[in-house]
């Protein structure tokens, strides 16, 4: 029988597999097609302190393995994410969540973790300060070492739980940015968000999102997304949560070799709304044909010699 648990910090998943945020919505939309008590845990939709529409349509556009989105943050706010969101959730979940939480100041991201660290549900709070949608905020805090450190900083001092920044890779140097968190405070550290892109349209010309840029997800990013995760590994202490197109059980492995402690699965959910679940189901498989009796073995098991 092979041993599928991980730990992060302090807090043991019965496997590494969460949906990303903003892939799932609040979870429980996912409990007609399967139990998703299977689910290591669920990273929910980014929340902001106001509620937010998003950006203009069309704010999707389809590539070759992978999709930009541009949805700019669509959420209900804080408020009602935690009177009617988090509650539903609750009815169908049963382990600690992953809260996400966006901002456009730095007050702004600590007044919303302030009001889910409340939140008995939440195990860990994710800070995404790489959104690449919106202005003013998401990913303008994320691509300096010295912001980001703020809003770690900032957010360490309203929270008890463990916060994880979630890190974007439209930058020259992410490690600096990773080491930055961690002397400023972070538990852990998400990698990677959407990578920056564009499409446009033979007929009209026109860029094919109206926010005319997006962010670029799905299997395409898969392998940044394992280099970052491999040199942000060498140069921290604290957790990594990788993401970044990953697609199947051997993926996950993947990850976790390049120094995951666990792994998000971001566009698959789009593509497939049981994507998770398969992962999950074929881990163990995996697991055997590869040797690995215990998952928390493998983690950064690349850099090893
Ligand atoms: C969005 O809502 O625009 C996507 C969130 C993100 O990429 O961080």
């Amino acid at each position: 029988m092979v041993n599928t648990a991980v730990t992060l910090s302090g807090l043991t998943l019965d496997n590494p597999v969460i949906p990303a945020s903003g892939t799932f919505g609040f979870g429980y939309e996912f409990a007609d097609w399967y139990d998703i008590n299977v689910l290591g845990s669920i990273s929910c939709k980014g929340t902001t302190k106001e509620p937010r529409f998003g950006n203009p349509t069309p704010r999707i556009a389809e590539c070759s393995e992978g999709l930009i989105n541009s949805v700019g943050l669509q959420n209900p706010g804080v408020d009602k994410v935690i009177s009617d969101e988090l509650p539903k959730l609750a009815k169908v979940y049963s382990k600690p969540i992953i809260a996400n939480v966006s901002g456009f100041s730095i007050d702004e991201y600590a007044y919303t973790c302030a009001r889910m660290d409340e939140q008995p549900q939440v195990g860990i709070l994710e800070v995404n300060v790489s959104c690449p949608n919106v202005h003013n905020g998401g990913m303008s805090f994320g691509t300096s070492p010295e912001s980001a450190a703020a809003v770690t900083k900032a957010v360490k001092a309203v929270t008890k739980k463990p916060v994880y920044i979630k890190l974007s890779p439209n930058v020259t140097d992410i490690v600096s940015i990773a080491k930055a968190c961690e002397d400023a405070g972070a538990d852990g550290i998400s990698l990677i968000n959407t990578l920056l892109g564009m499409r446009i349209d033979l007929k009209t010309r026109k860029p094919v999102i109206a926010n005319k840029m997006g962010g670029f997800s799905g299997p395409a990013i898969f392998p940044v997304a394992v280099r970052m995760v491999y040199q942000v590994y060498e140069a921290v202490k604290i957790p990594i949560i990788g993401m970044g197109g990953v697609s199947s059980a051997r993926d996950v492995i993947e990850m976790m070799l390049a120094g995951a402690t666990a792994v998000q699965v971001g566009a698959a959910n789009l593509i497939d709304p049981c994507a998770c679940r398969k992962m999950i189901n074929d881990l163990p498989e995996v697991m055997e044909q590869l040797g690995i009796e215990n998952l928390t073995d493998i983690i950064g098991g690349s850099h090893n010699g």
